[in-house]
């Protein structure tokens, strides 16, 4: 008879990113700020959604994203800040954990996001960048400096 394996063995990558505690269903839209598409995945991703989470404030539930041979700049971890406010970024370097810390969100945002409002001074072609105000971090909820328009979906309107 069969029995039940216990654990499954990931292979550790040896340089990367492991980008850990994401809100749990964040998983594809962090995929989506990293800019990866079925024309350029240029190494490996291993992406696990929703398994269990001792932290505190996530439900129990976190999606994970480790992507192999790179590391991730500025703007893209505080795009992720804004979907995944829990987010860890640790970075893999021979194996093990060189540098590791939490995504950051600033009480304002420049320039990452859009406003949904198509009336908006930011989307009439007018050289206003939009920056919204953080009105909750968690799940994150963003207010429009110019016309007030409170943003939820997030993620359908980064830049
Ligand atoms: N070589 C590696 N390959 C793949 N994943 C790794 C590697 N080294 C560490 N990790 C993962 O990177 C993340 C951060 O590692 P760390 O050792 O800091 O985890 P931790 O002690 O569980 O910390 P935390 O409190 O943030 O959960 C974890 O998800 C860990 O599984
Ligand atoms: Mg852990
Ligand atoms: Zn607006």
């Amino acid at each position: 008879m069969m029995e039940t394996p216990r654990e499954i063995k990931v292979s550790p990558i040896r340089n990367g990113t492991v980008i850990d505690h994401i809100t749990a269903g964040q998983a594809l839209n962090v995929l989506k700020i990293l800019g990866v598409n079925e024309y350029n995945v240029d190494s490996t991703i291993s992406v696990v959604m929703r398994v269990s989470s001792k932290k505190e404030g996530t439900g129990g539930w976190k999606d994970v994203v480790k992507v192999e041979d790179r590391e991730l700049d500025t703007k893209t971890v505080d795009k992720i800040a804004l979907i995944a406010p829990n987010a860890t970024i640790a970075i893999i370097r021979d194996y093990f954990v060189a540098e590791k810390k939490k995504v950051n969100l600033a009480p304002t945002i420049s320039g990452l996001v859009r406003c949904s409002n198509p009336n908006c001074i930011t989307n009439r072609n007018e050289p206003v960048e939009p920056e919204f105000d953080v009105v909750s971090k968690d799940p994150p909820t963003l207010r429009c400096k110019y016309c007030d328009r409170m943003l939820s979906n997030i993620s359908d309107n980064l830049i």
